[in-house]
């Protein structure tokens, strides 16, 4: 295995030089500008050379402006941001006078300004927002946004605590407990404005850049357990609470028996409005949410089990750069996946992991053979890639199984379960590579030396593609596959869509899960893709048997929406576009769009067009390029 020189790896995702430095606290302050759509800020590092004769600093920034520095309180005149290097954004050089004091803690402050470019946030006008009365501003930092919102060593490799002062005529939440002393934060700001009000938290634990986070709007809060809380726009609140509230602690609980007791105090969620482009993200104490988890059955709780578990995997112990993002993903979707064993059994644990592998299977293919090399574990972004481009679903469920693989092999889970407490142990408070894991194992399982010496590492971390497929209990997904081989072997050209209907009725699915009704969909399309009869009658009668397209439920909609495509249903074209003018959340929009695309390519120009204002940056730029290709 080509093993690096050092450990952790560098990172190539960041064009500063973060690796001379030691970071021990950064106070940020930030003033929110609704009317310019803009945040001023005043960012302060306390850092200390690693290396003696360090003459600058270098900090990543993407289209920030940088109005003044000043080094232990003297200004420094020679500052310069370098011209733009895409995706990785423009170095901010800072040259003192005199070479970087050697001894003791130096004071780097930076007064700055964001732009409208700025890919971390979302700024929505009140229409946007389910209120119509208060604008709406919400950030999102990971993997390498942070550096459109402060200058910063933006790496996952650097972690600081922080001190946030954040003013806005609008209650504000970020990623850090209220802070308990007012006097705590500088807050730099404070005497300009009467009307807005200052909000203060303190982050205790170091974090790294791309867990910062702020949000701002008509935030109200509900309690859904004995230290979290849910915020949301008001009118969302009670339906945010419930779907929350009887599984929040029970998580919580269940996480710290298996690894150790939670450290960051509080657990929060933040429901964001519908544009919010992912499922969750993992913001110490304010986990933000999309609204797409409010369906009012509590049945997609399991992504707030993952943001959980992050709070272990990922914020206290964290991948070095983002080719080691399996490191952060895969652990967190097998600890989900414990946690939900945990709570409701080992059968659901397999369950939610058949359908992991089978978005594994497609994520596989769709990358196909041009892109083969984001199929690895460890994947190689030394070529300035964008790790947004690299992101899917194989560094999660690849991840993990290898995870469920090692359990496996080493003889289940009593022999495995006290590796989990030491292994997060050991790097709390850390960022590591891929190969400071398997020494940990080597450590840890010193009498199973000749088990991790069977294991074909190379392939493991290097290899593209499936890895070998585990052994599932298959029992809760068995009757998704019976009702959809019930479907398949009724196929012929020759039936209408009500002689499909007259053999299936909605009490097949009555009493699945959701995710039962996803597996179902899934298995569906896969045999209907294979099969050389025109299934168009039947899928429109598996809709008018089981009501799919009106579910309440994003996961089945969009599957819906695939099957549908398939069979070149055209009644459906516009209602996928509608829906797609309602979602952000990336996972459902982009393979949408793909759909649209494949059956109906103006549709899918026009409805992007249509749509641009209302997605968020992220989105907007991964679909603009999903059209083009
Ligand atoms: N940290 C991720 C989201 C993320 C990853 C944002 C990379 C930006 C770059 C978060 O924890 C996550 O994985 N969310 C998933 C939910 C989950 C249950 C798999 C999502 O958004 O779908
Ligand atoms: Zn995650």
């Amino acid at each position: 295995m080509k093993r690096p020189t050092e450990s952790p790896e560098r990172d190539p995702s960041t064009l500063s030089n973060y690796y001379n430095f030691s970071l021990n606290k950064t106070d940020i302050s930030l003033k929110i500008n609704w009317t310019n759509q803009a945040l001023r800020g005043l960012v302060e590092f306390s850092l200390q050379n690693k290396v003696a004769g360090v003459s600058q600093f270098v900090l990543d920034s993407s289209f920030v402006n940088v109005h003044k520095v000043w080094l232990n309180g003297e200004p420094v005149e020679d500052f310069k941001i370098a011209e733009r290097q895409e995706p990785l954004g423009s170095a901010l050089t800072i040259k003192p006078k005199q070479d970087i004091p050697d001894s003791g803690d130096n004071l780097l402050q930076i007064e700055f300004e964001t732009t409208e470019d700025c890919t971390a946030l979302q700024w929505l006008s009140p229409e946007q927002t389910a209120g119509k009365k208060t604008p709406y501003l919400f950030s999102q930092c990971q993997a390498i946004h942070a550096r459109s919102l402060f200058p910063c060593f933006d790496t996952p490799a650097v972690k600081s605590k922080y001190n946030i002062t954040i003013q806005s005529d609008h209650p504000v939440v970020s990623s850090g407990n209220k802070a308990e002393d007012e006097k705590a934060c500088p807050g730099v700001f404070d005497k300009e404005d009467t009307t807005a009000q200052v909000y203060k938290f303190v982050q205790s634990i170091p974090i790294p850049s791309y867990l910062f986070a702020i949000a701002s709007g008509d935030l109200s809060s509900a309690s859904i357990g004995p230290r979290s809380l849910v915020y949301s726009e008001p009118s969302k609140l009670d339906s945010c609470q419930y779907e929350f509230e009887a599984d929040t602690e029970n998580f919580i609980k269940t996480a710290e028996s298996i690894v150790f007791p939670y450290d960051w105090k509080t657990f929060n969620v933040l429901v964001l409005p519908p544009s919010f482009p992912y499922g969750g993200m993992e913001n110490p104490n304010i986990t933000f949410a999309t609204p797409t988890l409010i369906s009012g059955d509590r049945q997609n709780v399991d992504v707030i089990a993952h943001e959980l578990a992050h709070s272990w995997s990922g914020n206290l112990v964290t991948n070095c750069s983002w080719e080691h993002f399996w490191l952060n993903e895969g652990w967190t979707v097998y600890l989900e996946r414990r946690i939900v064993g945990a709570l409701h059994g080992e059968p659901h644990r397999h369950f939610s992991a058949i359908v992991g592998w089978k978005d594994l299977e497609n994520a596989v293919a769709n990358f196909g053979k041009t892109n083969e090399k984001y199929t690895q574990l460890i994947v190689d972004l030394k070529d300035q890639q964008d790790p947004d481009d690299a992101f899917s679903t194989v560094p999660y469920e690849k991840g993990s199984t290898f995870l469920f693989y090692l359990e496996n092999l080493l003889g289940g889970k009593s022999v495995f379960d006290p590796f989990i407490p030491y292994y997060f142990t050991k790097f709390k408070g850390k960022s590591l590579d891929s190969y400071q894991f398997k020494d940990a194992l080597y450590e840890y399982f010193t009498d199973h030396k000749d088990v991790l010496d069977s294991i074909d590492w190379n392939s493991w971390f290097f290899a593209p593609g499936l890895p070998p497929k585990p052994d599932f209990d298959t029992s809760i997904a068995d009757v998704c596959y019976q009702l959809s081989n019930r479907w398949v072997e009724t196929l012929s050209d020759s039936k209408k869509m009500d002689d499909y209907a007259k053999d299936f009725s909605s009490k097949d699915i009555e009493s699945w899960t959701s995710t039962q009704a996803v597996v179902f969909l899934n298995s569906v399309a896969d045999e209907f893709e294979k099969s050389s009869v025109n299934t168009q009658e039947a899928v429109k009668a598996l809709n008018k048997v089981y009501s799919f397209a009106s579910s309440s439920n994003a996961e089945v909609i969009s599957r819906w929406y695939r099957l549908a495509g398939n069979a070149k249903l055209e009644s459906e074209y516009t209602k996928l576009a509608d829906w797609l003018g309602t979602v952000g959340r990336m996972k459902f929009v982009r393979p949408g769009f793909r759909t649209l695309k494949s059956v109906d390519a103006k549709l899918a120009q026009e409805t992007f067009k249509k749509n641009k204002g209302f997605y968020h940056p992220i989105c907007r730029a991964l679909v603009e390029k999903d059209l083009k290709a």
